[in-house]
């Protein structure tokens, strides 16, 4: 039996590689309306189109970013907005030689017949979203569904999760997107790190087990998964030393080094933290690129020293840069803090 290749796939595993070039990750800047709306709220600013504007003009046009940032998630709006000045955002992205990308799933609704678990929406129209999406420029795509720990998870959730990923990855290959795997293993809960090594086993295996299935080329994806760390409320904290050899360990255990770029999420950690973890997964070779897709980790300081100021502009922008070299410096496994 052969299955047909993505016309694409020389594209896919070339778009792969240099979003996966050493020394650079990913800025998330894809949150949806909703979601800026709440980091906008935190700064004491409305969320209006023209504030989500002038907050990812800033992001998109800090001098210098394509040193450490190979790669920007957008959300819809964004993807098809132009700066204050009115420039296109996708085309100050690629002057800066940073690769564009777009958040294409459709978010998160209850998943009934289970433990009070969620999937993630947007596959129907998927293909055609897809094309749109890379004739504005795109060429990489993002799907995040998430697996609660303390709500199970149940097999449904995981297959379920696995399974979207995977039908998402194949059709965003199918358009010539390099499809970012994200099944999301939330913070939330009391559970142990040793609690989170196992779920995360259990969740990778069917995510492999179901992108086999469906044909998905491994050279031409890059994998989001979230660190092996103890649950945000559990009373023994880690070290990043322990969250380095835990996540390694999940890695070998699971992830084949055909695939070129490993971007972690930050997921709530402090800026420091994601930081100096991700430093310690690169204090030895390993198989992978093991790198970085932030969004809190490289915007939380950035957008505080905003606060919505036109005369914050360049100050914010500093932070955002010094985020980011930081996280470079760690992708290199020589931050020193
Ligand atoms: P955080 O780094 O804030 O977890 O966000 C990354 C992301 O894009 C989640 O999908």
């Amino acid at each position: 039996l052969t299955v047909r290749a993505s016309s694409y796939a020389d594209e896919l595993v070339k778009t792969a590689k240099t979003i996966a070039s050493p020394g650079r990750g990913i800025l998330a800047m894809d949150e949806s309306n909703a979601t800026c709306g709440k980091r906008l709220a935190s700064i004491g600013m409305e969320n209006t189109e023209a504030n989500r504007q002038a907050f990812r003009t800033l992001l998109v046009s800090v001098p210098g970013l394509g040193e450490y940032i190979s790669g920007a998630i957008l959300f819809e709006e964004t993807l098809y907005q132009s700066t204050v000045e009115g420039k296109k955002m996708v085309d100050v992205l690629v002057e800066q030689n940073i690769v564009p990308g777009i958040k294409v799933d459709k978010g998160l609704v209850p998943l009934a017949g289970s433990n009070n678990e969620s999937w993630c929406q947007g596959l129907d129209g998927l293909a055609s979203r897809s094309a749109a999406y890379y004739q504005q420029g795109a060429r990489f795509a993002k799907w995040r569904t998430v697996v609660s720990i303390p709500n199970g998870p149940s097999a449904l959730a995981v297959k379920e999760a696995a399974w979207g990923l995977a039908r998402y990855a194949a059709i965003s290959q199918d358009n010539g997107l390099v499809p970012i795997v994200e099944p999301e293993i939330l913070l939330d809960g009391e559970h142990n790190i040793d609690r989170t090594f196992e779920v995360a086993k259990q969740v990778w295996a069917e995510v492999f087990f179901y992108l086999a299935q469906n044909n998905v080329m491994f050279e031409g994806i890059l994998l989001k998964p979230s660190m092996v760390t103890p649950g945000a409320e559990c009373k023994e904290k880690a070290t990043p030393q322990q969250v380095a050899d835990y996540t390694l360990s999940l890695l070998r255990q699971r992830i084949p080094p055909a695939v070129p770029g490993i971007m972690f999420l930050s997921g709530g950690q402090s800026e420091v933290e994601a930081t100096l973890n991700l430093n310690a997964m690169n204090q030895s070779p390993n198989p992978w690129h093991v790198s970085f897709s932030y969004a809190r980790a490289l915007q939380n300081t950035c957008l505080k020293t905003w606060s919505g100021r036109p005369e914050n502009v360049k100050a914010a922008q500093d932070t955002l840069l010094v985020r980011a070299k930081a996280n470079s410096l760690a992708q290199l496994g020589k931050y020193t803090g």
